[in-house]
């Protein structure tokens, strides 16, 4: 007999990074009844990797900027895989979306005649990352919280979402527990909104900390929602490489913004041999024009170290290939050099990049005004996700919406930097909206306590099977590790055929094993139980990412092949889709992108 509580809300969240909060906030100001799901504690979110700014067009510091310019900036770095509805609403309502998080109480830093500061990042064609010091991200959480939090929004930190349950085609509700006390709880509602960010975890080396096991991804999958563009997944070049314990925690692209170089061991500044043709015009070729960039000459073009992130860890890869890596495998990012150009450069560093100054002090005793720091390519984040309308953030199931990094389109085939934030504030609010219009117009819908008891049994196989003594001895740590250091090194920054086919071979033994998995002790805050369970959203994400990654057979943005080094052209304009199978298999093919519009065609062409 299933054993949970029953709660209703009109829209239901799950994720409570900046996504799920604007979401949140959206539909509580249009007057549903609103409950917020988060697997961690509210305001301890993703978002807050992201530390260099937002993008926005304001053109408050350079004011040749527009929509049209970022519009164009995120289909180049996405390389034209991305869905160009969503980049054109997200260049033109991005500048709202952050003077609107500027009223509710966002502290920006500043311009000398008051407007908010913007910074260069990689891939933007001008200044335009909003930015506050180093902590971005944490400034928007902490502004969405503020203002979310007087709006009579129902919040379930630490509670972990396994099942969506549906009504015939439509998702009218979730079952899930609280990672307290072990109990489960039945989410009745007429609207889901998935914000559940990413899906680091799968990989060993990842600025991502331990929620982000795929969740939303696998949850809208196995409820027959469609994913796409799963094989672009996201290495941001900068994450420490040393201590051991501190591996792959985010350098923020911010260092190079303000002025940071990359050099290999032998002192050599080696992003400037490789500059790709399509960006030739556009970058500096000598240092001193690069630097000139970086403090705001509107004459000058930008470093190389600017590039998009896809280019530049392939370019640190590569030089720790050839053997020119710095001694813990990476290579030098330098701000200290900047004390040959500014005065009081120490100063300035501490104010620009504070919780960079902080970070290495404290956990790698080392004082980044002085010295250099050691970096290499880490997971940060997948473009792929959730397929989603353009205009309402809904998925191809009823009532399913998704925002955020869990949903896909936007970036296409690599994300710029900064993009992210906005992402979050511009779709979690349509989200939000049209999460409570379609609230408004479904009734609860009907849960069979059936699927219920049988979610519920489920979650329960790992204790059950270490209380008889059936399935493997084998806990669920070690399936993880396996899984992380199997997608790391087979289906990573650089992928071959034979080596994902591998993979494909080791997740279907993984799956063997994570069906297996016993644990001990009680529900009452049990990590391993929490693990076991996360298992099947870590695999289901991995099986989607090589599955995609086999099937295209180019190289593009975050998804690079040593057997297919080149783009397709007009062959590569394609998603490639994953949808379940009704015998409960996966299956992906592949489907063209719809022509572009004349005038976002000419925007584009416009730029070039
Ligand atoms: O480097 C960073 O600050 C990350 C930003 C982002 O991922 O958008």
């Amino acid at each position: 007999m299933a054993n949970y509580e029953t709660l209703e809300y009109d829209v239901l969240i799950i994720g409570a990074g900046g996504a799920g909060l604007r979401a949140a906030i959206e539909a509580s100001a249009a007057g549903v009844k609103v409950g917020l799901v988060c697997k961690s504690l509210l305001g301890k979110a993703h978002t807050v990797m992201a530390e260099g700014g937002v993008a926005a067009a304001l053109a408050n510091v350079d004011d040749r900027d527009n929509w049209k310019v970022h519009f164009a900036d995120t289909m180049r770095g996405g390389q034209y895989v991305n869905n160009w509805r969503m980049a054109e609403l997200h260049a033109k309502e991005a500048p709202d979306r952050v003077r609107e998080l500027e009223a509710w109480g966002a502290v920006f830093d500043r311009t000398s005649d008051g407007r908010i500061l913007q910074r260069n990042f990689g891939g933007h064609r001008y200044p335009r990352l909003a930015h506050v010091g180093d902590r971005t991200g944490l400034e928007m959480i902490r502004t969405l919280q503020d203002h979310g939090i007087h709006l009579g929004i129902d919040v379930y930190m630490e509670h972990t979402i396994l099942k969506l349950l549906k009504d015939g085609d439509r998702v009218v509700g979730a079952f899930g527990y609280d990672r307290e006390r072990g109990r489960f709880k039945v989410f009745k509602t007429r609207a889901v909104v998935l914000a559940t960010g990413g899906i680091g975890r799968a990989y060993r080396i990842t600025s991502n900390s331990w929620e982000y096991t795929g969740d939303g991804q696998s949850l809208a999958y196995h409820a027959g929602a469609e994913l796409i563009d799963m094989e672009f997944v996201q290495f941001h070049p900068t994450g420490m490489i040393w201590p051991p314990s501190v591996i792959g925690i985010l350098v923020t692209e911010g260092v190079r913004g303000e002025g940071g170089i990359l050099r290999n061991r032998e002192g050599q500044r080696f992003m400037f041999a490789e500059i790709p043709e399509a960006y030739k015009s556009q970058t500096a070729n000598d240092p001193e024009e690069g630097w000139r960039y970086t403090q705001g000459d509107k004459n000058a073009r930008r470093p190389p170290e600017l590039l998009t992130r896809d280019h530049v860890s392939r370019c640190i890869m590569n030089e720790v290939k050839a053997g020119r890596g710095s001694p813990h495998g990476g290579v030098f990012l330098d701000i200290s050099w900047i004390k040959e150009k500014i005065p009081n450069a120490a100063e300035h560093i501490k104010r620009k990049l504070p919780s960079m100054y902080h970070q290495f002090m404290q956990l790698a005793n080392l004082d980044i005004t002085q010295e250099p720091m050691e970096v290499g390519p880490t997971t940060h984040y997948i473009m792929g996700g959730v397929r989603v309308n353009a205009e309402t953030q809904m998925s191809s199931v009823p009532g399913m919406f998704a925002a955020g990094e869990v949903a896909a389109g936007l970036h296409g085939s690599n994300r710029l930097g900064g993009n992210s934030l906005s992402d979050l504030l511009v779709f979690g609010k349509r989200a939000g909206e049209f999460a409570a219009k379609f609230a408004r117009k479904h009734d609860m819908g009907h849960i069979d306590g059936v699927e219920i008891e049988t979610a519920e049994r489920e979650a329960l196989e790992p204790f059950d099977r270490a209380s008889k003594g059936t399935g493997d001895a084998e806990g669920p740590y070690q399936v993880q590790a396996d899984l992380q250091e199997m997608m790391q090194s087979l289906v990573g920054i650089v992928r071959r055929q034979e080596e994902m086919e591998h993979a494909l071979d080791g997740l279907a033994r993984l799956w063997e094993r994570s069906r297996n998995v016993s644990v001990h002790g009680h529900r009452e805050y049990n990590p391993g139980w929490h693990t076991a369970l996360d298992l099947k959203h870590l695999l289901t994400v991995s099986e989607a990412i090589t599955r995609s990654a086999i099937e295209r057979k180019e190289s593009r943005g975050g998804h690079f092949r040593d057997d297919f080094p080149n783009r397709n052209g007009a062959d590569g304009k394609i998603n490639i889709v994953v949808r379940k199978d009704a015998d409960g298999s996966m299956q992906v093919r592949p489907e063209p992108i719809p022509e572009m519009p004349e005038h976002l065609q000419q925007a584009i062409d416009e730029m070039k």
